[in-house]
């Protein structure tokens, strides 16, 4: 049998670099699913930046502070001990120790984290933790959010801008709410209407596409053709 050995330096040289990929969009559009997929193909880490704004949102319900107060709200926002698992096959998220991916999920969290992510105190926080996570994340993460490319990790290797029509969108939302979340089709469309106006008319660090995003309008494309796009992306990136 050939043996091969090779020295420390060359397999430094020759192992795949740290990649960070920002993939952003609006909700509908299958971030989460082509991110997570994404990252357990490649073997990086994944980030559901927009669990961090539901957790933040979840503890100022649980404990009382005015959601309509945006002084209250930047009051507030650097109690919460909010953390991240990056696993993409069991992705988790904790607040003060205890889970909180079940109540992140609820009606009243969804249409009050427009209100609670718009607030800088909030965002300079949330922002630290996934500068963070990222910056530690090996062998690379993705993170998937609204303003990942343009401000939180502005020199991500690659950068994604999902899109989908209005009608994809509000059928792909309605199809995840369950029980007593679900709402009909106009409803749920008129909803991420709202907080589509809300998330990228907000002061701080907007729903925005970056200038050196590639945009990928996911309509009429599976997940799996999508996923394929997104790892063409950056394969090609490595390789480059
Ligand atoms: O992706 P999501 O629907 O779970 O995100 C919930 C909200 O969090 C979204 O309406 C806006 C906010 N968000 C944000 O402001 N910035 C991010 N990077 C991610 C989410």
């Amino acid at each position: 049998m050939r043996k091969v050995f090779v020295t420390v330096e060359a397999a430094a040289r020759t192992a795949p670099a740290t990649v960070i990929v920002a993939i952003d969009g609006p909700s509908g559009t299958g971030k989460s699913s082509t991110s997570k997929a994404v990252a357990a193909k490649l073997g990086l880490r994944y980030l559901d930046t927009g669990a961090q704004y539901r957790a933040m949102t979840w503890w100022m319900l649980a404990n009382g502070v005015d959601v309509e107060d945006p002084a209250a709200i930047a009051t507030a926002a650097g109690k919460p001990v909010i953390v991240s698992g990056t696993d993409p096959a069991a992705p988790t998220i904790t607040v003060d120790g205890a889970d909180a991916s079940g109540p992140i999920r609820t009606h009243e969290v969804t249409s009050k984290v427009s209100a609670v992510s718009a607030v800088p105190e909030v965002r300079a926080r949330i922002t630290e933790l996934q500068r963070t996570l990222a910056a530690t994340a090996e062998p690379g993460i993705v993170v998937e959010g609204r303003d990942i490319g343009t401000t939180v990790l502005p020199d991500a290797d690659v950068k994604i801008f999902l899109t989908a029509s209005p009608e994809v969108r509000a059928a792909r939302r309605s199809g995840e709410l369950k029980g007593k979340d679900a709402v009909d089709l106009a409803s749920t469309q008129a909803a991420l209407a709202r907080r589509d106006a809300a998330d990228s008319s907000r002061k701080a660090s907007p729903l925005a596409k970056a200038d050196d995003a590639v945009e990928v309008d996911t309509s009429d494309l599976t997940l799996d053709q999508v996923v394929e796009c997104v790892v063409t992306l950056i394969e090609e990136k490595r390789t480059a």
